[in-house]
């Protein structure tokens, strides 16, 4: 669609992600003018008014709201702070890109959609593995029959923590009350979306979610067992302590499996798979290059979305779902429960 001028775009919060990802696809986006940020740390103003020429920067967002009459928002601050500062963008007029979680409560989820559509604005929330090769490929494949009826998936995502080395500010992660959970809401979301978006909706989980080897007041490691409407199973392994090793996602049917690891690449396997001598297996390289995109294209896709060029698919309903399932994986965790959503 032609765009008559250039969006005027600001971030609220501007740590490490919109360093890194958001402030950099907007920088580079012809589209967009990339004009003020908001957040209360003086180190964050020197780190993006030297990265970003000519933007401004404002204490806090309210102001920049007011002053500098924005199309764009990308609101980057802790978990906690995500649904005010939202909600404040989208009644200032502004489309909205929320990083993830949506929220921290689902009344938060609810009042942000409410408040979009009341300012008919788009809302679209930061699950940056949609925008994937990998994990792409794999709803494609899924959908086309190409392992047949799907009767299990897993997703492991795990790291070695947000704090050193990523974070600016070790608060906005293992701090409960700013990040309302640990790995399993920060990495866990994203599993959980992915497992929504390719396999449909779960609609139980049981999870333990665990402090193995942090000395931190958040959860470093959980495990998460669900059960999807279409009646498969899956499983979610996510963790802030992990040396480098499997991170991507399986995919098992009736005709065939399909392993994406993000660092290989893309395989289907077929063959038989017994447990005799007999068995053979056969298998197919989809793709052999390692998985692709997330940060580097989000910020595309969200303008396209904003511009009416491509649909907006990772919007505040699947915010509010992922965001459900975590909130009933901590509940399980806590009372020993298996939670059926919506119950
Ligand atoms: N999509 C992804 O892959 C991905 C990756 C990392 C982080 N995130 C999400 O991004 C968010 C921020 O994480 P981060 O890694 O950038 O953390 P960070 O600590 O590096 O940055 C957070 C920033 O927000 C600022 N801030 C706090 N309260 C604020 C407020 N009320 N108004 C304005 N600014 C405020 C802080 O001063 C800080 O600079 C989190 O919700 C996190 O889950 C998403």
């Amino acid at each position: 669609m032609a765009q008559q001028r250039k969006y005027r775009v600001g971030l609220i919060g501007a740590g490490a992600i919109a360093q890194g990802c958001h402030g950099p696809g907007y920088a580079k986006s012809d589209r967009v003018e990339l004009v003020a940020f908001a957040d209360p740390v003086k180190a964050r103003h020197d780190e993006m008014t030297e990265r970003f020429e000519g933007i401004r920067g404002y204490k806090d967002y309210a102001s920049m709201l007011q002053e500098e009459q924005l199309d764009i928002v990308s609101v980057c601050t802790p978990n906690a702070a995500h649904a005010a500062a939202t909600i404040a963008a989208l009644e200032a007029g502004c489309h909205v890109l929320c990083e993830k979680p949506m929220a921290v409560t689902l009344d938060e989820t609810d009042a942000m959609i409410a408040a979009a559509r009341k300012a008919r604005k788009k809302l679209m929330i930061g699950f940056t593995h949609r925008m994937m090769t990998g994990p792409e490929k794999c709803r494609e494949m899924l959908r086309a029959g190409g392992i047949g009826k799907p009767f299990m998936m897993r997703v492991r995502f795990a790291h070695g923590g947000p704090y050193p080395g990523w974070a600016k500010d070790p608060d906005t992660f293992y701090r409960p009350e700013i990040s309302a959970g640990g790995a399993m809401l920060d990495m866990g979301i994203h599993a959980i979306d992915l497992c929504n978006w390719i396999m449909g909706p779960v609609v139980s989980v049981t999870a333990t979610c665990k402090t193995l080897l942090k000395r931190i007041k958040v959860d470093d490691n959980a495990v998460l067992l669900l059960e999807f409407k279409n009646g498969a199973l899956g499983y979610i392994e996510v963790g802030w302590t992990s040396k480098p090793g499997f991170t991507g996602l399986e995919l098992y049917g009736s005709e065939g499996s399909l392993i994406c690891d993000y660092l290989k690449g893309l395989t289907l396997f077929g063959g038989k798979a017994s447990a005799g001598q007999d068995s053979v297996a056969e298998w197919q390289t989809l793709d052999p290059t390692p998985t692709q995109g997330g940060w580097d294209t989000e910020i595309e896709h969200w303008l396209d979305v904003v511009s009416g060029d491509a649909r907006l698919h990772m919007d505040g309903k699947a915010g509010r779902a992922a965001l459900e399932v975590a909130l009933a994986a901590y509940e399980s965790s806590r009372t020993g429960r298996r939670i059926t959503l919506g119950a």
